[in-house]
Order: structure tokens, then sequence, then C-alpha cells
């Protein structure tokens, strides 16, 4: 529906263009529709300038200290304990067809895709800052494990099954780089990229290409939702945004699109949540 505002007009609040409607909308409903249009107006805004978008949660900060507090207090709703849809959906993408591929999981958790992946002749290195959290995933998933220090990491830890090709680095992520584990095959990064602090985005981007391999296949989840109705995290992560950090060195491509809204997500009052997952890709040119 196209409205203009015409100021010549006396009657009504001034809306012309469907000039029929002052004949039946009061002042009152007049101002409702033109708050209606004042906000999508707005929204339109925020989606065509993810500065704007961002803008209410640039400066959030969640410290390491937090995240562990949150495993120590069971606060751990991201956790699913069921194969993410996602990944179960566009396994065949990643793969691309390649046996025993070699998986990093930024920011693992305890995430249940790790095993499920290992089940299935595939190797994966995780980093998770929060020891109960890693200690947990070998319970929980019956798989013994031995636990060692990791010299080039000061204070680090790594924990590995006894028989399943699993290694999960305890210790800030930042502090993982390729000389521990060299380069990898695909990444699954749920919950990582939407977690981190807005403002290490860069820094995160440029540590995730720089482990890939290059036939690495990157599967990358992220939301969009209003950041005004929600502190985060999961923080939102403009489709502008993915392509700006990854696209100098990647080919990001947007494989699904949908609607993720959940009764655990309206409890964040938000009024839609979409979740999108790329493949990222190194360009053949790259040289990271
Ligand atoms: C939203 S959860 C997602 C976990 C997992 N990817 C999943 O899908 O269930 C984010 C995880 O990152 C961990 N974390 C946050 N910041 C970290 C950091 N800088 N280094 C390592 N782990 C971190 C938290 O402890 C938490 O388990």
């Amino acid at each position: 529906m196209c409205i203009t505002f015409d100021p010549t007009l006396t009657s009504g609040c001034g809306f012309h263009s469907t000039r029929y409607i002052n004949s039946f909308l009061s002042h009152a409903d007049c101002w409702s529709v033109v708050n209606l249009f004042l906000r999508a107006a707005e929204v339109e805004a925020k989606q065509t300038q993810p500065s704007i978008m961002l803008a209410p949660q640039a400066n959030r900060v969640m410290a390491v200290g937090e995240w562990e507090e949150r495993w120590d207090d069971g606060r751990t709703g991201f956790h699913q304990p069921q194969v993410h849809k996602m990944l179960e959906l566009n396994i065949d993408k990643v793969l691309a067809g390649r046996p025993g591929v070699r998986f990093f999981f930024p920011l693992c958790g305890k995430a249940v895709d790790m095993k499920w992946l290992a089940d299935r002749g595939h190797s994966v290195v995780g980093v998770e800052i929060s020891e109960k959290a890693i200690k947990q995933f070998f319970e929980e998933n019956n798989l013994a494990y031995s636990e060692e220090p990791v010299p080039s990491i000061p204070g680090a830890k790594v924990y590995k099954s006894s028989e399943k090709n699993i290694c999960l680095y305890q210790c800030d992520l930042y502090k993982f780089s390729s000389s521990i584990e060299g380069q990898f095959g695909a990444i699954w990064d749920r919950g990582s990229l939407v977690a981190i602090n807005p403002r290490d985005r860069e820094k995160y981007a440029a540590l995730l290409t720089s482990l890939m391999a290059q036939d690495c296949r990157y599967l990358l989840d992220t939301l969009l939702y209003n950041p005004d109705l929600y502190p985060g995290p999961p923080f939102l992560v403009p489709d502008e945004q993915v392509h700006s950090l990854f696209g100098p060195s990647c080919d990001v491509e947007l494989l699904q699109s949908v609607d993720a809204m959940t009764e655990r997500h309206r409890s964040w009052n938000i009024d839609y949540l979409t979740e999108n997952v790329f493949l990222v890709t190194l360009k053949k040119s790259s040289s990271f």
C-alpha cells in the first residue's frame, strides 16, 4: 500500500493517495498508521544499513569467565541434545564427497555434532573455554578420554578421546592457531560467530580463515533478529557483515534461510528470528 502525506488536505490526517481511507479513519487511527509506516521505514533503514542494525550490540562484551559461570550454573539453553538440523541438512555440501575430513569446531561447547561426525569416520578438533563443558561432552557420550597440558599455550589443556578421533582444547579461542593443529578440511560454526563479542569479529574472521585448508568447506550459522529487543548473546550477524568479514578472501554462499522462532526465543521478546546458513570457501587465488 502506498500512502503519501498531503499537507494541503484539511480533513482526516492528510493522507490522500488512498483518499477514501480518510472517510473512515479517525485521527487516532491515522496516527497508528503513521507510526506503523515510520516503524516499517526504520526496519527497512536498519536492514539496508548494517551499521545501524549493529549499533545496539556493538559494545556488548561477555568475558570468558561469564561463559564459565554459565556452564557452572547450568545456564546452557543453547545446547541441543540432538544433532543440529542445519548440519544434517547440509552435510553433503560440506563433505563434497570427501571421506575422513578434519573438522574444526570453534567454541564447541558439548555439541553432540562432534560425536556424530566422529562416528562417520571424520576427525574433530574443538576449542572451548569451559572445562566443565568438555568433561560433560566425553562423559555424556560415554567416551573415555585423556587430559594433557598444551606446552605452546600456557594454562591450556587438551582432552583426547581414546576411541574416537576427537581432541578438545580447553583455552581461549584467540590463543589457538594453525601452529597447533594445522589447517582443517571443514568448519562447523554454530553458536560461535554469533557468540563472540561483536567488536572481535574481524579478529575472529582472520583466525578462522587462517585455519582453512585450501579445500576447506566452512558451514556458518548466523541469526537475524531485532537487536533493540534482545541484548544477546547470541548476537545479530547481518548478512552484509558475513560478506564483509569473509568476502575478501572467500566465496560466500547463502545455503538456507529459515524461520527459527521457538518458545525459548519468544521469551527473549523478539518478534522474528531468522537462521541463515552460509557455505564459506577460500577463493581459488587466495593466499591465506
Ligand atoms: C553459544 S555456546 C555454543 C556452543 C556450541 N557451539 C553449540 O552449538 O552448542 C558458545 C560457547 O563458547 C564458549 N566460549 C565463549 N567464548 C569463548 C572463547 N573466547 N574461547 C573459547 N570458548 C569460548 C562458551 O563457553 C560456550 O560454550
